[in-house]
This record gives structure tokens, C-alpha cells and sequence, in this order.
């Protein structure tokens, strides 16, 4: 990436690798478990230390980049803070259902920079809606240029965190010529990440970037993220050039590296410290068929701030890169003809119908939500959009039909289980759950493999199993169970997993 040919970071010091003396928290743990962002069971920092560093991950097709994007923004919006989500391959759209001030936007439908850090807002800008990628690279420099513009004139003291995602960073950010950026576009976008990257945090902006190869990101671009994820890779060149920063990598390392599943990564803070992590799955996957999702439209819906009605300018033609300056606070609103207007008729219809097209499974209701209208508005809208794609339509399924695809696929599932997968009451799943295995007898579980352990020393299990490592206390703290169970449960895995014990004082950090 060129934004890498750029200054080096002086907030963080890569020397800090060797162990202080005395033993202190680890940073992969926030001491305030309030700020705690929940990525993994062993790995929970503080929002602060993200938002004061920056990230970047690197990972090939399916290592699970894109999901990690979406898991940090999800866990981000536990704070509401502004995010822009910089979407290339249409992947982060449900993420506006569960984000509290969540908006989708186009090229012809984008708040302001102004507007995002000043209103809160999570926005997911679809590159995809602009006519070339040509067009959407010059209005993310614009949008950056914006950001910039309206937090240089907040006060330090009041400036907030903003968060922003650049997936496929790779893609956007290339090293050497592409068909699909001129070379000015190509030079303006590198400028503005290198921007970003070296003065973007002391005004509360923060770049997150996910990319496949690490050998084609110079070193300097890498030095000035805080924190480094470093997730599978397959080709040797990559492999080695991770070895440059895993400290004690042999050629072990490689092979496991070279095998590990989606969403596992080498962590490496800031401090130095190393950290084999088993990221969480995001939860906006199956945002439009689970419960949590309609408690979340629920909750957000009574939310003061009303997305819609935010200034939505048109960015399919942007401003040449100089004039940008000047389009700063707020002018958003002021455009002729855009902004101040409330959404037209015609917009939501064209709004339902974009929804539509990215996820047929969305609801009126969650409809409503996202285009910003009303109940029949959004039901003629998607009415409409069916008839002219009725092999689109969603096939609706009861509550006793989605128990039995479960049961299906998992028979040792529990009615208590069921229950909370679909949401319905437990006579029901149980219910259910009979006559599954009545007209399918060969499929049942005996009791005894379908009983669970103890769901607290299970939590105890799986971290340890993850982290041998981990001191009752931490565990404790993970499990959220009392120091006593932690210390039990801690033993009886050690005593069937003996070989696992690590002696002690060996750190957390071995990869
Ligand atoms: N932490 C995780 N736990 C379990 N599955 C994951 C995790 N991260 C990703 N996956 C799965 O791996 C696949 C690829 O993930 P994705 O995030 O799209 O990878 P990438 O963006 O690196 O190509 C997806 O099907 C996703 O569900
Ligand atoms: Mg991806």
C-alpha cells in the first residue's frame, strides 16, 4: 500500500518488546471491564487503547478480515462512536440494524464530515454505488478531507474518537498502477490514508485497515498501527515477513499460522506483548432472523437522534480534491436541492428496493428502519419490489419448521436450546422437539451425550483450552464467575489436560 512509504509513528515504540519488571495488567485486558471491547475470550482491550492506536490486520481471501471489521464496529457502537465503514464488497449493510446511530449510504445518498462526527454517526458508504471506483476514490478523499475539516475545528478536549474502516485497504491503496484509478486518484488516495495514518489520531481519527498481503505494505505503514493482527497466510513471503514481528517465531510458527481457521490471529499490542486470539463471530450476520436483532430495532428505534432526517448529499460527482477545504461544517445541508429536504416518495421506494437487492430477507419493519419511512410506505415498496422479482421473495418458515431445520442439523440441541434459537416459548420446542425424533428415530442423541457440563466450568474449559496460560484471576474476570469456581474448574481441566500446564510465570504472550 502507498501509504506506507510514509513517516514513522512516534506514539508507539517497538523497542518496548522486553518484559517490564514488574508484573502489570495485561493490555489485551481492559482494567475497567466497562470499556472492555469483547472480541475474544482472552482477548477484551480497552476501546481507548484501539481508538489511540489504530489497527491493522492482514489475512488472506477468508481468514476472516471482514469479519473482524465487523465484529470492532459492532463492539465500537457499544459506545456510539462515529465509524465509517468503507464497504467494497457489500458485506457490512445488516451492521446498520444493530448500530445505534447507523446509517447506509451511497454515492447518492452520503452525510457529511461535518455531519458524522457531529451527530454520531455509523456509516456504512457503499463504494460499490459509485459508477467507477475512479469516482467512489475521489469522494473517500473528499469525506476524509471533511473529517479533518470539522474535527480541526473542535477543541482538543471535546474532539470524540472516529473510527474508520478500510477493508480491502489493498485494493484502494495499491503499490503500483491499476486499471481501475487514474494516477492522481491513486496518489490522492494515498495521500489522504498517510494523512490519516500519521496525524489522524491526535484529532480523534482512527484507521483501521484489513488487507490480504503484509509484503506489499511497507514497514513504516505497519509501524504506525498500534496494533497488529496478524491472521492466516499461505504464501512464504508473507509468512517470513511475519516473522519479522512475531518474537521466538520458528518455523513451527509458520506451519501453524499456515493452518489456522478463520478468525484466528497473533495479536501484537503496543507494548510489545504477543497474543493467540480466537476472535468472536460478528453478531450482524443473522441480524435479520434473530431475536437480538428485533430487540435491537426496538431499542435504536426510540433513539432520539432520527437518521433520516441528516443532510444526504449527492457524491457521485465530488468536489475537485482543492476545493475540498472549503466544503467543511455542515455546508452539507446547504446544498441546492439535496439536503434540506425530507426524502421523497419516489427516494424511499428506490431506497426499499436498493435494500431489497443487497438482503431479501429484510422485513418491513426493518425496512421502516433503514429507509427511514413509514409502515406502508415500506410494506408497498417491498410488495412492489416482489412482484417484479417474485424468485427473490423470501420463503417464510413456521416456528416448528426452523425447530426441525435445527434439530436437523444439530440433533443433540436441547428444547431449552431451541428455545432461544427461535425465539419461541419452550412447550413449543419441546413439543417440537417429540415429534422431530418421532418421525425420525434413528437421529436422536442418547441423554447422556446431549447433557452439557456445567456451563461455567465449560466458559473456564474453552478459555483455557484457548489460553492455557491464564491465572484463576483472569479467568474469573472472563468467566464471570467467582474466583473459587475459576480456581476448581482450573484444576479438573488441568488434571485431564496435564500436558497443557504451563510452568508458572511463563507469560500469556507465547505464540
Ligand atoms: N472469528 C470467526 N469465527 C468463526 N468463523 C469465522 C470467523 N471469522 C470468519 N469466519 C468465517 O470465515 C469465512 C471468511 O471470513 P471473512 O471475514 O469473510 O474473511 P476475509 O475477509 O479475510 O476474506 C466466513 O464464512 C466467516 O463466517
Ligand atoms: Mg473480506
Amino acid at each position: 500500500m502507498a501509504i506506507l512509504q510514509m513517516t514513522e509513528k512516534q506514539t508507539t515504540s517497538p523497542q518496548t518488546l522486553s518484559r517490564p519488571e514488574q508484573p502489570r495488567a495485561s493490555l489485551a485486558l481492559a482494567s475497567d471491564p466497562s470499556k472492555a471491547l469483547r472480541l475474544a475470550p482472552t482477548f477484551q482491550p480497552d476501546v481507548d487503547l484501539l481508538t489511540a492506536e489504530g489497527l491493522i490486520a492482514f489475512g488472506v481471501k477468508g481468514s476472516g478480515k471482514s469479519n473482524l471489521l465487523a465484529l470492532l464496529v459492532e463492539q465500537l457502537g457499544r459506545f456510539l462512536l462515529p465509524q465509517i465503514i468503507l464497504d467494497t464488497e457489500r458485506e457490512n449493510q445488516s451492521l446498520a440494524m444493530l448500530l445505534p446511530h447507523g446509517v447506509l449510504a451511497t454515492a447518492q445518498r452520503c452525510p457529511s464530515g461535518y455531519d458524522i462526527i457531529h451527530k454520531g454517526l455509523q456509516v456504512i458508504l457503499d463504494l460499490h454505488s459509485w459508477q467507477s471506483d475512479e469516482a467512489a476514490g475521489l469522494a473517500l478523499c473528499q469525506l476524509l478531507d471533511e473529517l479533518f475539516t470539522a474535527t480541526n475545528a473542535i477543541a482538543p478536549r471535546d474532539r470524540v474518537p472516529c473510527a474508520i474502516h478500510l477493508d480491502e485497504a489493498g485494493y484502494w491503496l495499491p503499490q503500483e498502477a491499476v486499471s481501475y484509478l487514474s494516477k492522481e486518484t491513486r496518489k490522492s488516495l494515498a495521500d489522504a490514508f498517510h494523512k490519516l495514518a500519521s496525524r489522524g489520531r491526535k484529532q480523534g481519527l482512527t484507521p483501521l485497515l484489513y488487507t490480504q498481503s503484509i509484503s506489499e505494505v511497507a514497514k513504516s505503514a505497519i509501524r504506525q498501527a498500534g496494533i497488529k493482527v496478524l491472521m492466516r497466510q499461505t504464501l512464504d513471503v508473507d509468512l517470513t515477513r511475519y516473522c519479522q514481528y512475531i518474537q521466538g517465531a520458528t518455523a513451527r510458527t509458520k506451519k501453524a499460522i499456515q493452518a489456522y481457521p478463520s478468525g484466528k490471529a497473533i495479536v501484537i499490542l503496543p507494548d510489545g506483548s504477543q497474543h493467540k486470539v480466537q476472535f468472536h463471530e460478528r453478531q450482524s450476520e443473522h441480524v435479520s432472523h434473530t431475536p437480538q436483532a428485533q430487540a435491537a430495532l426496538v431499542k435504536f428505534a426510540a433513539l432520539e437522534i432520527d437518521v433520516t432526517t441528516v443532510p444526504m448529499r449527492d457524491l457521485t460527482t465530488p468536489a475537485p480534491v482543492e476545493q475540498q477545504g472549503r466544503a467543511g461544517a455542515g455546508t452539507s445541508a446547504q446544498q441546492p436541492g439535496k439536503g434540506k429536504q425530507a426524502p421523497t416518495a419516489k427516494t424511499v421506494t428506490e431506497r426499499v428496493h436498493d435494500l431489497l437487492t443487497v438482503n431479501p430477507a429484510l422485513r418491513v419493519v426493518d425496512l421502516m428502519k433503514l429507509a427511514g419511512c413509514g409502515k406502508t410506505t415500506a410494506s408497498r415498496a417491498r410488495s412492489a419490489y416482489f412482484e417484479r422479482h417474485p424468485q427473490l421473495a423470501p420463503i417464510h418458515k413456521t416456528a416448528t419448521e426452523r425447530l426441525y431445520d435445527l434439530l436437523a442439523e444439530n440433533p443433540t440441541l436441547r428444547a431449552v436450546d431451541l428455545r432461544k434459537l427461535v425465539g419461541c416459548d419452550q412447550a413449543l420446542a419441546g413439543r417440537a422437539r417429540v415429534a422431530y425424533f418421532a418421525a425420525h428415530p434413528e437421529r436422536e442423541v442418547p441423554v447422556e451425550r446431549v447433557k452439557r457440563p456445567e456451563p461455567v466450568a465449560q466458559r473456564v474449559y474453552d478459555l483455557l483450552a484457548e489460553n492455557p496460560t491464564l491465572r484463576p484471576v483472569d479467568l474469573m474476570k472472563l468467566a464471570e464467575c467467582s474466583r473459587t469456581t475459576a480456581s476448581r474448574a482450573r484444576i479438573t481441566y488441568f488434571a485431564s489436560h496435564p500436558e497443557q500446564q504451563v510452568p508458572v510465570g511463563q507469560a500469556e504472550r507465547n505464540v
